[in-house]
C-alpha cells in the first residue's frame, strides 16, 4: 500500500500545479478536493459559497476528506482550509504524508490575481489585506505541517524538493 501525498497551504501557493507535476513524475493519480466538490455538487465553489454558505462548503470538504482517506497512492491537492479542520486532517493523515506550501502575502496576491480563478474569500475591496489577515489567523495551524517555501521558485523546483523529502521520509522508516 502506498500512502497518499497531501498538499495543503494557502490559496495561490501552487498546490494544484505542483500536485499535477508530482503525479506525473511519481506516476500516481492526481485529485483536487475543490474539483471533487464541484463535480459532486454540480456547482462552482463561488456558487456554493453564495447559495449555500461557507458552513455547507466546509461540510462538503469533510465528506470529500473521508472519501479520500479510504483511497491510496494518490496525490491530493486540498482546498486552502481543508486540512485546518482537525477532523479532516485526522482522516487524511491516517493514510497520508502532508506538505504545506508556504508563501508571503505579496506572492499569493500576485498569483491569485494572475490566475483569474474566482475565490469567494478574496471577493473584497482589499484582497491583499484580507490575504494577510487570513494568513495570520491560520499561521499556527499551517505551521503544524512540514513547510515547503515556494516564494520565487518554479513549480518544477518545488515538486522536485517534495520528492526528495518523500524519499528521505521513506528511507527513515
Ligand atoms: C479556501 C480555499 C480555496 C477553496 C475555497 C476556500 C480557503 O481553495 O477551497 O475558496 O478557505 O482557503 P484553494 O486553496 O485551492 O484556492
Amino acid at each position: 500500500m502506498k500512502q497518499n501525498i497531501i498538499l495543503t497551504g494557502f490559496m495561490g501557493t501552487g498546490k494544484t500545479t505542483v500536485g499535477k507535476l508530482l503525479a506525473e513524475t511519481m506516476k500516481r493519480e492526481f485529485v483536487d478536493t475543490d474539483e471533487m466538490i464541484v463535480v459532486q455538487n454540480g456547482r462552482s465553489i463561488q456558487t456554493i459559497f453564495r447559495e449555500l454558505g461557507a458552513d455547507a462548503f466546509r461540510q462538503m470538504e469533510t465528506a470529500v476528506a473521508l472519501q479520500l482517506s479510504q483511497r491510496e497512492n494518490l496525490i491530493i491537492s486540498t482546498g486552502g482550509r481543508l486540512m485546518l479542520d482537525l477532523q479532516n486532517a485526522d482522516a487524511l493523515m491516517e493514510n497520508g504524508i502532508v506538505f504545506c506550501l508556504a508563501a508571503t502575502a505579496e506572492t499569493i496576491y500576485a498569483r491569485v490575481m494572475a490566475d483569474g480563478e474566482k475565490r469567494p474569500l478574496l471577493n473584497v475591496p482589499d484582497p491583499l489585506a484580507r490575504i494577510q489577515f487570513l494568513l495570520d489567523e491560520r499561521a499556527a495551524d499551517y505551521g503544524r505541517f512540514p513547510q515547503i517555501n515556494v516564494n520565487n521558485k518554479k513549480p518544477t523546483t518545488i515538486a522536485y524538493e517534495i520528492e526528495r523529502e518523500i524519499e528521505s521520509v521513506e528511507i527513515e522508516k
